[in-house]
């Protein structure tokens, strides 16, 4: 029998319309709890944006420079990371399972470096992702290149499975073979990604008409370090991006690469998360170099 409850009418704060807090995070307000709240564990709720730590570069290319160890040379970087980008091989075999960062999935591959790499099929299964209660799966899709069509139903394939389990899809854009790495080319790229359901994408900056590219995009993009090049360049590149309307970067090389990659690391989550200007973020990066040494 239930208890006798005499709560008084004040306990219900009848004249006090329920909250109802507003998500933030672009073209994001129409997703379903689960959606956003891992959207939520990848961009940061306060600045909107998010370092994602990209390692996933084996699943192509093997023990790239700065990843033959990753437990030794990326698990260091990890605090300083929010979201962690890479295969399910490298966080079976070195991640620790009590680790509390948000997991981007690499769900694609099947090319290597050595064949033609648009290439790729589906390469985990859905229920592999959820086991390993990832934030979202990564899909190349390679526009202008050789399996265009396949690696666009790659990505559309996971985009329907995601959203049955709530896992958002991020949509990376590789370049394709003939097609030049300008803004034109990534308007059409990211916008394409977008209109089929991707829920945030992964490009590269381009120094001219990057605005364009953000805004033509009704969801969230995240730009690639690409090649390694000198720290106040990749730092001069991330603020530039984030000034013109990317929500993060998903970096990898210009990190584990940088001469002081913890130092590195935490230069460029002051550009994203504090807009500090390029010089100042290497001021951070030389004192912080020289502390560890
Ligand atoms: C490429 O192999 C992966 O998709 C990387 O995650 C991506 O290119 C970002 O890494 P990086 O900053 O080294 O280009």
């Amino acid at each position: 029998m239930p208890e006798a409850d005499d709560n008084e009418a004040k306990n219900f704060f009848v004249d006090v319309p329920q909250q109802a807090e507003a998500f933030q995070l672009k073209g994001s307000q129409s997703l379903d709890w689960g959606m956003k709240n891992r959207l939520a564990r990848i961009f940061n709720p306060v600045s909107g944006r998010t370092v994602m730590l990209a390692f996933d570069h084996g699943y192509f290319q093997g023990p790239t420079t700065g990843l033959e160890r990753i437990d030794i040379t990326i698990l260091p970087l990890a605090p300083y990371a929010d979201t962690l980008m890479l295969t399910r091989g490298i966080l079976r075999s070195i991640v620790p399972p009590s680790s509390q960062k948000a997991v981007v999935l690499r769900v694609t591959g099947g090319a290597s470096i050595l064949k033609e790499l648009s290439n790729e099929e589906i390469a985990v299964d859905i229920e592999d992702a959820i086991r390993l209660n990832v934030c979202a799966m990564a899909v190349q899709v390679f526009i202008g290149g050789e399996y265009e069509k396949q690696s666009i139903g790659n990505m559309t394939r996971m985009i329907d499975l995601g959203t049955r389990y709530g896992i958002p899809t991020l949509a990376v854009t590789a370049v394709g073979k003939d097609m030049k790495r300008d803004a034109r080319y990534f308007r059409l790229a990211t916008r394409l990604c977008a209109e089929l359901g991707a829920h945030y994408l992964k490009t590269y900056y381009v120094p001219e008409g990057f605005e364009t590219v953000t805004a033509a995009c009704p969801v969230p993009i995240v730009i690639a370090g690409g090649k390694k090049i000198a720290e106040l360049d990749a730092l001069t590149m991330a603020y530039r991006a984030i000034q013109e309307g990317a929500a993060g970067v998903d970096m990898g090389r210009n990190i584990f690469q940088a001469e002081a990659p913890l130092a590195m690391i935490q230069a460029v989550r002051a550009v994203v998360h504090q807009n500090e200007k390029p010089e100042k973020a290497l001021e951070l990066y030389r004192s912080l170099k020289n502390k560890q040494k």
